[in-house]
């Protein structure tokens, strides 16, 4: 096995230990329950672990991550992870959570074909379409990244906030709260962008579902 997968599996037994030298009932008390209380939606970028960067355990959050952080309401995959999240976990809160120097932004923002992935990405072209005067006025090409980075996370808010899976929960009660934040890879520092939403009110009439 090469030396670089070995390891990994060597730190594995290391951290089992560590843990259990700590607390010897961490892994039965973590194998007794899955109560998360918050869906973390954040992208595969390596730089951005959603438990390091927000000081929780193994158990605390329950997580997807896709290239550039979307929510595309015809994927079975989020759908599904939002369902299970919403109905049966019952999560109080939903972060979306972007980051600065994303390679998904940046990609979608050149004309380069990069394959398959121009599809994906096509959904943060969309974006960029929907808030084209405000990018094009800004002439710094990375502030313009990092800034469609900001209208991307605020436009995926949106998107959960249309999925009638939210919508069915906010008729029943108060959760889930639906945040936007985006992380800054130079510093680490993730900022709230001030998008929380817990019901379906500041959508456009269109995508309110009655009575679900
Ligand atoms: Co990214």
């Amino acid at each position: 096995m090469p030396d670089f997968v070995s390891k990994l599996l060597e730190n594995n037994r290391n951290w089992v230990k560590n843990k259990l030298q700590t607390d010897p009932d961490f892994f039965n008390n973590l194998s007794s329950r899955h109560e998360p209380q918050l869906l973390w939606i954040g992208c595969s970028d390596a730089r951005v672990p959603a438990n390091q960067i927000t000081g929780t355990k193994p158990g605390d959050v329950f997580v997807h991550r896709n290239i550039s952080n979307m929510v595309v309401h015809t994927d079975m995959n989020l759908l599904s992870v939002l369902s299970y999240a919403v109905e049966v976990l019952q999560v109080k809160h939903i972060i979306v959570c972007g980051h600065y120097q994303c390679g998904g932004i940046r990609a979608a923002m050149s004309n380069t074909s990069f394959g398959l992935i121009d599809n994906w990405l096509r959904h943060v072209k969309d974006v960029y379409r929907l808030h084209l005067s405000e990018l094009e006025a800004i002439k710094d090409e990375n502030l313009r990244y990092n800034r469609l980075a900001e209208l991307n996370v605020m436009q995926q808010v949106y998107n959960l906030c249309k999925t009638s899976i939210v919508q069915s929960a906010w008729q029943k009660g108060e959760f889930p709260y639906i945040h936007g934040w985006v992380y800054d890879v130079h510093d680490g520092i993730l900022k709230d962008l001030d998008v929380t939403f817990n019901s379906h009110h500041p959508l456009p009439d269109l995508y309110k579902f009655d009575g679900i």
